[in-house]
This record gives C-alpha cells, structure tokens and sequence, in this order.
C-alpha cells in the first residue's frame, strides 16, 4: 500500500477525518468495520517498522475522533479486541516494549480497549520463526483467543 505519513496539519482535530486521500482510504474503512484485529511487525531500531508506524500516525484522526470529539468508534456486538506480534534479531526486550506502548496507544485510539502481545527475541533470518519450538503454537492459541 501507498500511505502518506501523517503532516499533522491539524485538519482532523475539527473533523475526526484525513484530509489525504491515499490507500489509507480502505484502512479507515477496514478499522471501522472491524472487530477483531492483528498489527504484525518486526522490530526495527527499538520499535515497530516506518510501514506501520506511518499507518499509526495517520489514525491520529481516530484519536481526534474518540477524544476531542468524543465520537469512539460504535461498540460491536461481539467487541472489539487486538493481538500483537512481533519478532526481532537481538535478544534484547526493550524494543518489544516500544512496540507495544505505540500499539497501545494506537488500539485504544481506535476504540479496541484490549490486546493480547506475542513477541520473539532472536528471530533474524528469514523463516527462522517456523524453527521456533513454541512460537507457532502459541500463536494459534493466542488466535483462538481472539475470536471467541
Ligand atoms: C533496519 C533494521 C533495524 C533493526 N533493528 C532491530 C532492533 O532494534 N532490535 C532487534 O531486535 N532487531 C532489529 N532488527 C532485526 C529484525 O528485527 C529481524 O531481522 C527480523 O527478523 C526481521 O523480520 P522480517 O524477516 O519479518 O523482516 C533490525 C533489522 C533492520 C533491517
């Protein structure tokens, strides 16, 4: 997808709405409609990759919308719930805590008030997650979860 970063102009704090016009589109859609949701990154520099991040920042529209606003996305029949995923080379952690105080407030910004956080320290080559003695299992579980 194509996504603009966010320039904050501003223009969402008065309308809880983007003004850019970009692949975003059918992202805003896809959260509004949604009720179980999965963001998937690796860590890059102690935090979530640019494609998400960029992503992020632009449902800063969602946080206009819910706080300023106070127009929260409408309540679902069955909620609203996250799961995050996350792997990264070093074996250090404070990355995965980074990503997860952004997808924290990214979830809450678009009205999903709980989330569930898988994360894999020492994962760097590709497909070395499948070698994994309990990452695949975990995440099956942890995916059963959050649709029941
Ligand atoms: C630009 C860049 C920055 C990275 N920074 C970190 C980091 O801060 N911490 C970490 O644990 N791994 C870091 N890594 C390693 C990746 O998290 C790791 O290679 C991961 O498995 C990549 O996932 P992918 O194969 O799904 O792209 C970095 C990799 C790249 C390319």
């Amino acid at each position: 997808m194509e996504l603009s970063p966010c320039l904050s102009c501003g223009a969402c704090e008065e309308t809880g709405e983007c003004v850019i016009s970009d692949d975003m589109d059918d992202v805003y859609s896809a959260i509004r409609e949604g009720d179980r949701f999965i963001l998937a990154s690796p860590i890059f520099f102690f935090g979530l990759t640019a494609q998400v991040k960029a992503l992020i920042d632009r449902c800063q529209s969602f946080w206009c919308e819910k706080y300023l606003l106070k127009r929260p996305v409408p309540e679902k029949p069955f909620g609203r719930k996250g799961l995050l995923l996350m792997v990264g080379g070093m074996k250090k952690e404070a990355g995965f805590r980074c990503g997860d105080a952004t997808t924290t407030a990214f979830f809450r910004s678009i009205s999903v008030p709980e989330h569930e956080t898988l994360f894999y320290p020492g994962i760097d080559a590709k497909g070395a997650i499948k070698k994994h003695p309990t990452a695949l299992k975990e995440a099956y579980e942890a995916a059963k979860r959050l649709v029941y």
